[in-house]
């Protein structure tokens, strides 16, 4: 080998490895770059010839002023699983769309980075908000990569933020622009949309049936107090005493808009309420991808979600499951898609052995390019493709008080109450149903 051409692969190494190392330090600390703010990019970081893997590298954002007169909406994210953080996205639209706001919507969030980082929280302040708010940009996902943010801005005006929550707040609370702080919690009362305007009205009031939830009284302790002197009796507050509110910014804070209920007054204004959600919160049309491939896969098939991993739902034997197949018209010649947390895919079995063909995500790994979601986030982004395969399939069994089943049901157009209301919408209801 001549002299320049081990030169010039001398070089070629020593780049390469260059560009190693600093990619490695560029993941690793992205907390510290995070400091220094760029213009938002998304930056294909590829990890030369080690690995084909490609992670989309989400970045905090310059500050941008906030234009709207009319002013905003907005809300710590409550970290936890996705379908908790799309419950309070949904939340705040309804609040959004009633006052007349803009939206600010921010990044979502990993479950398994979450519950990592919360383990490592003194246990009195083991919080997903907390955990959120400590997560670096470079580990969050734009949620515009998620849901179809463009469907949602026809409904309220919405500001898209894919910073860390910390820079977020950084970036204008410190500006001169007004903040209201709003803490209302399920353990102690609820939202209705208006006060009451006679006495039939009051008297829907009076009847209205709250329980309590403890488990949700470490939220919002300022409210204790009110709580305890009103004699436990549910505080109820109302969105119209927010009408006239001069701040530019009215802000849920503590993941608080997640486990609240909303109640409307009039029967329309629930039902309207729970169509805008229906109608304007829907992923993206690429999280398709998956159904299609299994429809073509498989034919005709129906579904299971089966909520294993830290879950009431995780004492369901299989037994429990085989026999709710058999009351559910579950025949043995139709392929089962199961969605699952379980790892351990020797834990169905049973099922298979009962007769049921059972398919699961990893029967379908072809089909689906993950290689452009942050590794953190892969799980998460995998459970939104399953989620529409359940919606799709001809029969469908839920994990009983899981929302990413409540999801699916609520998009298969289950209804649940005496009012013939869309399933768990139940965080958009009417008072006359709460009696
Ligand atoms: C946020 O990220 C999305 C997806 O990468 C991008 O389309 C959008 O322009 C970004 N928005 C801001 C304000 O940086
Ligand atoms: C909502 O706000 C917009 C300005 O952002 C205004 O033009 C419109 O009249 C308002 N609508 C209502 C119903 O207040
Ligand atoms: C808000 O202001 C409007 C117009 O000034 C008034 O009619 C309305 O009663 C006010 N609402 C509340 C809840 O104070
Ligand atoms: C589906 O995947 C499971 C494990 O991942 C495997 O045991 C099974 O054979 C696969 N089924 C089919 C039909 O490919």
């Amino acid at each position: 080998m001549g002299v320049y051409s081990k030169l010039l692969l001398y070089t070629v190494s020593l780049s390469l490895i260059l560009v190693l190392v600093y990619t490695v330090y560029f993941i690793k600390y992205n907390d510290v770059l995070q400091q220094l703010t760029g213009p938002a990019t998304t930056v294909k970081v590829s990890l030369g010839l080690q690995t084909q893997d490609q992670l989309t590298i989400n970045q905090d954002t310059q500050q941008q002023p906030l234009l709207t007169t009319n002013g905003y909406i907005s809300y710590q994210p409550p970290g936890n699983g996705w379908n908790n953080q799309r419950i309070v996205i949904e939340m705040a639209l309804l609040f959004a769309k009633i006052l007349n706001r803009t939206l600010i919507v921010h990044p979502i969030s990993s479950h398994s980075l979450g519950e990592k980082m919360e383990r490592e929280l003194p246990p009195n302040n083991r919080f997903g908000y907390i955990t959120y708010n400590k997560m670096a940009a470079s580990t969050l996902m734009p949620l515009s990569n998620v849901l179809d943010l463009k469907l949602m801005s026809k409904l309220v005006p919405v500001t898209e933020i894919n910073s860390s929550h910390s820079q977020f707040i950084q970036n204008y609370f410190s500006q001169d622009t007004k903040w209201r702080h709003i803490c209302h919690s399920l353990g102690y009362g609820y939202w209705l949309d208006r006060r009451p305007l006679n006495q039939a009205e009051v008297g829907l009031l009076t009847k209205q049936i709250y329980t309590s939830r403890k488990d949700w009284r470490d939220k919002c302790k300022e409210e204790q107090a009110e709580f305890v002197l009103q004699h436990e009796k549910p505080i109820i507050r109302y969105v119209s005493d927010l009408a006239n509110d001069s701040s530019d910014v009215i802000y849920f804070i503590e993941g608080c808009l997640f486990g609240i209920e909303l109640r409307f007054m009039e029967y329309r204004k629930a039902l309207q309420a729970r169509e805008w959600i229906k109608e304007y919160v829907h992923y993206k049309s690429t999280y398709h991808q998956l159904a299609d491939a299994v429809r073509t896969k498989l034919g005709s098939y129906n579904a299971l979600h089966v909520r294993r991993i830290k879950h009431i739902s995780g004492s369901l034997t299989a037994g429990h499951w085989i026999l709710e197949m058999l009351n559910n018209d579950f025949t043995r010649d139709t392929p089962i898609y199961v969605a699952t947390d379980e790892t351990n895919l020797k834990w169905f079995e049973p099922l298979t052995e009962a007769g049921f063909k059972l398919y699961f995500a990893s029967n379908f790994t072809d089909f689906i390019d993950l290689s452009h979601v942050h590794k953190r986030m892969r799980k998460d982004v995998m459970g939104m493709y399953e989620q529409i395969v359940c919606i799709r399939a001809e029969l469908f069994l839920p994990s009983p008080h899981s929302t990413f089943s409540n999801y699916i049901m609520r998009e298969r157009g289950e209804t649940d109450s005496k009012n013939g209301f869309n399933y768990i919408l139940h965080h958009a209801s009417w008072a006359g149903d709460n009696i």
